[in-house]
């Protein structure tokens, strides 16, 4: 259990008393506000998600400075000649600085060498990693146009920055060799593989040194920094210290440590329990004739991670041993289409359609329908709502460095119900362990997970849940900004 309780309030005051007269700075490739045009006019949106939501009390707090790409069709539009914006638009307390990327070097930065080499590299879902020299050389050179923004947004003075993710893994260093003064720390999203699958890649030693750059390196579970380190130490003449967890390379010290990120437990359960979403529970039991049947739901971005063919194999084989389900069990499965663009990803979407349309042919008939997707962007209240409504949430990831799914749906469980079937492959899997934890691979054991969340007595779903609630309520996403944060500040002595 958490020992200290965090919430946003906290966070912010935090920053405001220990920042002294340093500049935040936050960097991330998705950027926190996006312009677009709608209907001839300029539109402001806020993506959905834990980062934007955890860092911007930090932010408020420091008024400081997150760097990240334009990719909105307004963005331009609305910067001033050094292409900043102060946010939130109706109460400006922060900066936004646009970093603007042309169509190649998306290409080769993006979807390349971050999403076709790094990604696949990191998560054991034994996709080949695409190691092409252009998309490295651009990947590099992206990395110098963020470090140069940064340091034109820093000046002289003295500054904090947070660097977010895998596609920023030469920023660091990049930066430390303009100004060694800096204090810089990084978050790293998704997992840190083994070094056996690390040296696969052909300039693993230069990421690792563009990361040693950090003062603090961030990931969100012990194994995964563990992975680091020995990464590390069979790549670079360094010293690691695995008592105290910092690496020394060339008199420069990076500590690295586990911080695992979460959801903002409090505001979702807040908007779970709202009568718009109970009038949502009542409109998606009829649209999709729900009552009296038991509900499963999966949510995902659509991603070959996270195991969504093995899920439906699995359905299907529930369905296939156990026939007195067959007309009482539907599953929806709700996703965002995502990096369309790369075959990976349109052969997995294919793949998953297949699937879905080959159970409903197997085993549907005309009043029912076992699998139904929603494959599209859904609104906060219908995604509470399908929460709400589902027996049981399954999040059979293949690999995953943490997996918010899980914890969204056990904070939006004010009602106390509910069994998460969650794969053991996932970071959130060390914290939830009163989840029904699968290895996605084994079908058979799959489906039998799925029948035992159907057949579970009551007061064991809620003794579970109850469980799994008050370790995210603890946990919370300010928690994992609290504890970065406050280590980083403490590193820079400020
Ligand atoms: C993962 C990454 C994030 C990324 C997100 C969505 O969670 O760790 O950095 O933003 O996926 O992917 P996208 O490619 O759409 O930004």
């Amino acid at each position: 259990m958490a020992e200290i309780q965090w919430n946003k309030e906290r966070l912010y005051k935090l920053v405001q008393s220990k920042l002294g007269d340093s500049l935040f700075i936050v960097v991330s490739n998705r950027e926190p506000y996006v312009h677009t045009m709608s209907g001839g006019k300029i539109k402001c949106t806020r993506p959905v998600g834990g980062l934007t939501e955890a860092l911007d009390p930090v932010m408020r707090a420091s008024g400081g400075t997150w760097v990240a790409q334009g990719t909105g069709d307004a963005d331009r539009k609305v910067v001033d000649e050094r292409n900043r914006i102060a946010v939130p638009p109706e109460k400006p307390e922060y900066t936004l600085r646009r970093v603007w990327l042309t169509e190649d070097e998306v290409a080769g930065f993006y979807l390349g060498f971050a999403n076709q080499a790094l990604w696949p590299l990191c998560h054991v879902t034994f996709t080949p990693p695409d190691f092409r020299e252009d998309w490295w050389h651009t990947y590099k050179k992206v990395n110098k146009i963020f470090a140069d923004a940064i340091m034109d947004e820093i000046g002289g003075r003295k500054a904090v920055v947070l660097v977010q993710d895998y596609h920023f893994a030469l920023l660091s260093g990049y930066l430390k060799e303009q100004n060694p003064d800096l204090t810089v720390g990084q978050f790293w999203h998704i997992p840190w593989p083994a070094y056996e699958v690390l040296r696969t890649c052909p300039w693993h030693e230069e990421i690792l040194v563009g990361m040693l750059g950090n003062d603090l390196m961030g990931f969100h579970t012990r194994s995964f920094c563990n992975n680091f380190i020995e990464s590390v130490e069979r790549s670079l003449e360094a010293r690691t210290d695995r008592e105290s967890s910092a690496i020394v390379r060339q008199g420069n010290t990076t500590v690295v440590e586990p911080f695992p990120i979460s959801v903002d437990f409090d505001s979702l359960s807040r908007q779970a329990g709202t009568k718009a979403v109970e009038n949502e529970m009542e409109n998606l039991t009829r649209e999709f004739n729900l009552e009296g049947k038991y509900l499963g739901v999966g949510m995902d971005r659509m991603d070959y991670t996270k195991g969504i063919p093995e899920r439906l194999m699995a359905l299907d084989k529930f369905l296939e041993d156990n026939p007195e389900y067959r007309g009482k069990v539907v599953f929806i499965q709700a996703g965002m289409p995502s990096r369309t663009q790369i075959d990976t990803y349109q052969e997995i979407g294919q793949r998953i359609d297949d699937l879905m349309s080959g159970i409903n042919e197997k085993y549907g008939t005309d009043s029912w329908q076992p699998v139904i997707p929603m494959m599209r962007q859904l609104s906060r209240e219908t995604l509470n709502a399908l929460r709400r409504l589902a027996r049981f949430c399954v999040v059979s990831s293949l690999h995953d460095g943490m997996n918010l799914v899980a914890k969204e749906y056990v904070a939006a469980r004010v009602d106390g119900d509910g069994i998460l079937i969650l794969s053991r492959f996932t970071g959130a899997a060390v914290e939830m362990q009163d989840a029904l934890l699968i290895n996605p691979y084994a079908i058979s054991e799959f489906a039998g997970k799925i029948k035992e969340a159907i057949e579970m007595p009551e007061a064991e779903r809620r003794r579970r849940m109850k469980n799994m609630r008050e370790i995210v309520a603890g946990n919370n996403i300010y928690r994992w900004g609290g504890s970065m944060v406050s280590r980083l500040i403490s590193i820079a002595g400020v």
